[in-house]
């Protein structure tokens, strides 16, 4: 089986790599990635010399690249991770979210189905999406597989236009597809734009946390590895032609896990109790910023037996230990670039 995985020098798809490797040793498994900023080889040291392991790197935009390296590899099964991830990113270049979001991933569908189109039958297009296509839930209530799509940012826009294109191609052309939709993922290798590992790296620098409007806002909170376990298992276990929702049934306000974060890094620093949250500022709110998600994983969990194997607490105090015993790989992505961002954004 030749299995190609998109995006996986990113967060998430490098640890779906490192599960698949070791999952299917005798399919070969190619990891497909541009390598923009959010894309790091240093992901994948460890498994870099892998008899079944190829990296490609190509950009999902070139239609004529993805078309080449369907034909030269003859891929049967393809998971769709690489994607522009930050919503902040979204609103300063929403043309970028569309050209890798919805271009992109039309690309890799029209390979696909070029190199397919004559026998579907082994064959699987999983695209790997996110809660917030959903929208925006008030303060009851959770996102089912049912819940129709009211995307709010361009990130969610592009992401929402991309589940509905790879749908389509399932619908127009019977292309084999599955959906997955998932909530918040936090861990080791996230990139420091993102709230926990931005906040992690700012308490280790003493920099201000900014905070986006009240704190109030809500979001589902779950462990990348178990995120990656989810993905294997609808991999091998879901119906072509699903949705299913991934997520944490773990709710936190950004205050309440803010403070959290705060003693857990004081206490592993050894700095006195409350350093960290003297750091915690207040800033303008994110325009369009979503109130709260929350995703109701019965179906996953049901269905296909998969639940989180890891505690809030525990994959936190995880998370924060791995980013203090990696300073290399977070100075590493912190300089050039992230500089003129961080600018941007925050000063
Ligand atoms: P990430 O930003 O860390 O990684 C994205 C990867 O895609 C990077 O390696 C990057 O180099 C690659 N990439 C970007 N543009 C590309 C292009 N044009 N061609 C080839 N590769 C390109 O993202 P992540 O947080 O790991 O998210 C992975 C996927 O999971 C995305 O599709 C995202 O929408 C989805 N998702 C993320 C979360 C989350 O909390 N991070 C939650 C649910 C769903
Ligand atoms: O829900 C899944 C989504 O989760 C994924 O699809 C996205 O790729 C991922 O980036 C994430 O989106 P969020 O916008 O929820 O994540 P982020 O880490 O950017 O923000 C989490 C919350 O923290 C959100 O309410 C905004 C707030 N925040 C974020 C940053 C970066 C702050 O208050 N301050 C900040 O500096």
């Amino acid at each position: 089986m030749n299995i190609l995985i998109t995006g996986g020098a990113g967060f998430i798809g490098s640890h779906v790599v490192r599960l698949f490797l070791k999952s299917y040793p005798k399919d070969k498994i190619y990891n497909l990635d541009a390598l923009t900023y959010a894309g790091n080889l240093e992901n994948l040291k460890d498994i870099e010399d892998a008899p079944n392991y190829t990296f490609l790197k190509a950009d999902i935009t070139d239609a004529e690249e993805m078309m080449a390296l369907f034909e030269e590899h003859d891929f049967d099964k393809v998971i769709h991770l690489a994607a522009e991830s930050h919503v902040d990113r979204s609103i300063e270049d929403p043309l970028q979210f569309v050209k890798t979001n919805i271009i992109g991933t039309l690309n890799l569908l029209n390979a696909a189905l070029a190199i397919w189109k004559k026998d579907f039958s082994g064959k699987l297009f999983y695209h790997i999406s996110t809660d917030e296509v959903y929208g925006s839930l008030g303060s009851e209530g959770l996102f089912t597989e049912e819940t129709a799509y009211d995307p709010n940012s361009p990130y969610s826009a592009s992401k929402a236009g991309s589940d509905h294109f790879v749908r389509a191609y399932g619908e127009t052309y019977g292309l084999p597809y599955i959906i997955s939709n998932c909530s918040n993922n936090y861990g080791p290798n996230q990139f420091p734009e993102k709230l926990i590992p931005l906040f992690i790296n700012n308490c280790i620098n003493e920099k201000p946390l900014p905070v986006y409007g009240d704190g109030q806002y809500t979001r589902d909170w779950l462990y990348v590895i178990d995120h990656a376990r989810a993905i294997e298992v609808i991999y091998k276990n879901g119906i072509q032609g699903e949705t299913y929702n991934i997520g944490g049934f773990n709710e936190w306000t950004n205050i309440d896990l803010i403070h959290m974060l705060c003693e857990l890094i004081d206490k592993e620093l050894g700095r006195a109790p409350g350093s960290s949250k003297k750091l915690i500022t207040y800033v303008k709110d994110r325009p369009g910023h979503d109130r709260r998600y929350a995703i109701d994983a019965t179906k996953i969990k049901n269905e296909l037996h998969w639940e989180p194997s890891v505690t809030f607490e525990e994959g936190l105090a995880k998370t924060i230990s791995w980013y203090l015993n990696n300073s290399e790989w977070l100075q590493g992505v912190t300089s050039g670039n992230y500089k003129e961002y961080y600018k941007k954004q925050y000063l």
